[in-house]
């Protein structure tokens, strides 16, 4: 039996032993072993950049180089501090009474070189202190690989386009198992592919300016490479409690098409099988492999460009096989959604991932905002998106590993509790009604952090946090009590109103 379905099975085992709802009541709650936990990254929060031994990353040398890319100019140098402060918020996480903490282990603090050749021990140093007050604490570490601040001297041996660096990951990636494996049970290797490929390698992330259409169909198929050995190298040598579990995480906004013509449906679809698919497909699918139509519209452009290969590299029958069923779960990152609209632009020389894809993108003005351009408020699409996923790949196991939204500052929030009450409803739908497997739910983030290229103007958390004060001292909002409520008794309170919006 293949492990997802192994793993399937054990979560379904753990699922049936508990009662679903309260019975009686019209209360919406979730089966007690359902799981509740929030999430940060390392380059957001950490700070002490330079500090006790770390190397240089792509985002701090993005941030100090190209200041005007930030909209603030703001820099991770000391974000949230959380290098100093993580005791902090160990209480918080305990006050909030999650379960588990998804954080993402800093690669430049632990090989400030990228490779094994040095070994920083307060790296490790650090990490064992926070899996240890976390442990002392009754939370669950799920630790994040990869959460985009690679080595800045791997990037410049041209980062993830760069094939060879799939087998320093691997190198990297053994680091973190043999320090943290008998500690660690669940594991992501990658968070979000598609932001740090599409938008780094073939956008304004860091690194910055680098080639669409091009470069970022390389880093995925780098990262692809990557996430299967290390997978493979899990299972084969890391994996020894049934509990140990890894998966990688994957963002997809619902696409939803902008009219009812089928050609709005096919570039629903198709950009679907871009923005998503290109990840997942050849990890969870029966045929492995990239999505068909990527490969069928990159190689058809490719050759119209007069490029003599495509533009979308192939993976060895044996990658194919080693990509396939590569993953004990899917980590799923959904904030938002979109309107797909067909559109036929000319020709152009220059090679584009949007060109490849031929869609227009868009928002319905009435949807909810948030402080963030691309994040409007649409419950209903997380419901779509995990069915689609069900549908797409058999109903493999899903673990929400981000949702969330950006307020303005203050600690009175209702707009957010809105949002999370708003998500949670509609996943305790595709749950309950749609049967979609979803074994936890993370919300994004516990503080208040470096927003990559939006520096600090955009708030995701639960906590606020006074960039002013030198202990970047954390205050509880309003949506932390209520997302405590939701986490300690894992049912919805009836009227949301009962947190006095
Ligand atoms: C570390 O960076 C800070 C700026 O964030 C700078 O003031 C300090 O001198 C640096 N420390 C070292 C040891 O380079
Ligand atoms: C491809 O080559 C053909 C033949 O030389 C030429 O007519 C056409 O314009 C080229 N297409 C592009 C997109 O450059
Ligand atoms: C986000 O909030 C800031 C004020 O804190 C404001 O200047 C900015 O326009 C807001 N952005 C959006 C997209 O609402």
């Amino acid at each position: 039996m293949d492990r997802p379905w192994t793993v399937a099975l054990m979560f379904t085992l753990l699922w049936m032993q508990v009662n679903c709802t309260t019975g009686t009541t019209s209360k919406l709650c979730f089966p007690s072993s359902f799981m509740f936990g929030v999430a940060t990254a390392s380059y957001q929060i950490e700070g002490a950049w330079n500090v006790s031994g770390k190397g240089e990353n792509i985002w701090d040398r993005y941030t100090h180089t190209r200041p005007e890319r930030i909209f603030d100019h703001g820099t991770g140098d000391v974000a949230a501090d959380s290098y100093h402060q993580f005791r902090q918020d160990v209480r918080l996480l305990k006050e909030l009474g999650v379960r588990f903490y998804r954080f993402s282990m800093s690669w430049s603090r632990i090989l400030p070189t990228g490779l094994t050749n040095e070994v920083n021990p307060d790296g490790i140093r650090y990490y064992k202190e926070l899996i240890e007050e976390l442990h002392k604490n009754g939370i669950e570490p799920l630790v994040t690989m990869y959460h985009w601040d690679l080595p800045q001297s791997l990037q410049d041996l041209g980062g993830w386009t760069n094939p060879v660096i799939a087998d320093y990951f691997v190198d990297y990636a053994k680091v973190l198992l043999d320090n943290f494996g008998d500690r660690v049970k669940f594991w992501l290797t990658f968070n979000e592919p598609l932001s740090f490929c599409h938008d780094g390698y073939g956008g304004s992330d860091a690194p910055g300016d680098r080639a669409t259409g091009m470069e970022d169909y390389l880093c995925g198929h780098t990262v692809l490479r990557a996430h299967a050995a290390v997978y493979r190298m899990f299972q084969r040598d890391y994996n020894h409690r049934i509990t140990d579990l890894m998966g990688i995480t994957l963002d997809m906004a619902w696409i939803e098409p902008a009219s009812t013509s089928a050609e709005d449906k096919e570039a629903a679809e198709i950009t679907r099988q871009f923005f998503f698919g290109w990840f997942p497909h050849p990890i969870f699918s029966k045929q492995g492999d990239y999505p068909p139509v990527m490969r069928k519209r990159i190689d058809e452009m490719s050759k119209r460009q007069n490029f003599t290969r495509s533009r979308l590299p192939h993976f060895t029958k044996e990658e194919v096989k080693m990509l396939r069923g590569a993953c004990d779960f899917l980590g799923l990152n959904h904030y938002t959604t979109y309107l797909a609209k067909r559109v036929q632009r000319p020709l152009s020389p220059i090679p584009s991932f949007d060109d490849d894809m031929g869609v227009q993108l868009s928002q319905k003005a009435d949807w909810p905002k948030s402080n963030s351009t691309w994040l409007k408020v649409v419950p209903w699409g997380l419901r779509k998106t995990l069915n689609w996923i069900k549908g797409t790949y058999g109903n493999p196991p899903v673990f929400i590993t981000e949702n969330g939204i950006s307020l303005e500052p203050g600690l009175r929030d209702p707009r957010r509790i809105n949002y999370i009450d708003g998500y949670l409803r509609a996943l305790h739908a595709a749950l309950t009604k749609d049967k979609c497997n979803v074994y936890g739910y993370t919300y994004w983030s516990l503080i208040d952090n470096f927003e990559w290229t939006r520096g600090y103007s955009e708030r995701f958390g639960l906590y606020e946090v006074d960039y002013s004060s030198k202990q970047r001292v954390r205050t509880a909002r309003q949506s932390a009590e209520y997302y405590s409520s939701v986490a300690t008794t894992k049912c919805l309170p009836d009227k949301v109103s009962g947190y006095k919006l």
